[in-house]
């Protein structure tokens, strides 16, 4: 036992963060290439991130909500861009005119600003400059407002103040998803196998794990008024039912000709088409390596492309074990 204490690093309330020892391993260092500092790990809770992030911990805790904000909070790669997407369009009349500026203007990531440091590899000026968090703070009302941080990581008083709408999509293509996620971005830059991927995902040793305990809190609060929790697969089957229940949560009613369009317009060909949502623009501003698409492939089960049966097992057992004396279920193929 080490009498060694762990350096703090950055708090959030009673959350101190500290180096995740095994980020500056030489092999972690040769699979996460861009994370010379390693990366950071709060306690208590695991969530894992950067130093950055742990250094504006607080800031971001404190960041205070509106009463007519609306939330998108998710796990990455549960199809946070194409939900807040969706939420844009019904809060603002499905006005397709004002939604060709960039999605992540209309609809801030909070705490994109501090996810990388300077020494980060990636970190291109052009990407720190385009949000920051006093931008939207002063964001006129309603904002939609992108997070990936846990809810215990965001103001206390979220829910009662705020519309939450939490997405979350079943785990074995989340693995997928954020493996090409980690090869796409310059920040993460992985270099390894998506079997090598899967065993950090599952040992929680990823940006923003552990991915059941961030589920879990939500998913315990989904009979919360302020709280709508969806699953990308009922998008995946019936988007028009999802898009119903999301405008009914917002108070909004479309018309049947708005319902129709806007179908349409986030299917996922128009939305992988749409330079306004899919990104692309990150690959002229350098913080995107130019192979792969952010709006990648969009379906459930493509995990099946992709793991072994030994890897499916070894999911399986973590999936089970992590869910035992839970009633989150997850569908992991579409018929
Ligand atoms: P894949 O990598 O499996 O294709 P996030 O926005 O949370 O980062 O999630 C990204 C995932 O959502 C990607 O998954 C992406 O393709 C998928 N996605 C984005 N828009 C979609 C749409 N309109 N329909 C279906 N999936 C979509």
């Amino acid at each position: 036992m080490s009498s060694e204490k762990e350096q703090v690093i950055g708090s959030a309330g009673n959350v101190q963060f500290e180096l995740l020892k095994n980020s500056l391993t030489k092999s972690f260092q040769e699979h996460f290439t861009s994370y010379p500092e390693g990366l950071v790990r709060g306690k208590p809770g695991g969530f894992v991130c950067s130093q950055e992030y742990a250094r504006h911990a607080d800031e971001l805790l404190h960041f205070q909500p509106r009463g007519d904000d609306v939330w998108i909070v998710t796990f990455p790669k549960c199809g946070t861009t194409w939900t807040q997407e969706l939420v844009w369009m019904v809060m603002n009349g499905c006005d397709k005119e004002a939604g060709k500026q960039p999605l992540n203007i209309r609809s801030p990531f909070l705490e994109f600003p501090y996810l990388a440091s300077t020494k980060m590899q990636g970190n291109s000026p052009q990407m720190t400059k385009m949000i920051s968090v006093e931008m939207v703070e002063k964001m006129a009302s309603p904002r939609v407002i992108k997070s990936h941080l846990p809810l215990y990581l965001l103001h206390p008083n979220l829910l009662d103040t705020s519309k939450v709408v939490y997405v979350v999509r079943n785990p074995k293509d989340v693995i997928v998803s954020f493996f090409y996620h980690h090869k796409l971005i310059k920040i993460h830059q992985f270099n390894g196998t998506l079997d090598e991927f899967a065993q950090y995902f599952m040992d929680d040793e990823v940006f923003y794990s552990p991915f059941f305990p961030h589920a879990l809190e939500a998913w315990a609060l989904r009979s919360h008024p302020n709280m709508l929790f969806l699953f990308y697969e009922d998008m995946k089957r019936d988007l028009k039912g999802e898009i119903e229940r999301v405008a009914h949560f917002l108070g909004k009613t479309l018309s049947e000709q708005q319902m129709t369009a806007l179908v349409e317009h986030l299917g996922f060909e128009n939305f992988a088409k749409n330079e306004s949502v899919n990104f692309e623009v990150g690959k002229d501003l350098g913080f995107m390596n130019t192979e792969g698409r952010f709006i990648r492939k969009g379906e459930t089960g493509d995990w099946k492309n992709h793991f072994s049966a030994e890897l499916n097992e070894r999911v399986d057992k973590w999936i089970e074990k992590n869910l035992e004396g839970t009633d989150l279920k997850f569908v992991t193929e579409l018929k």
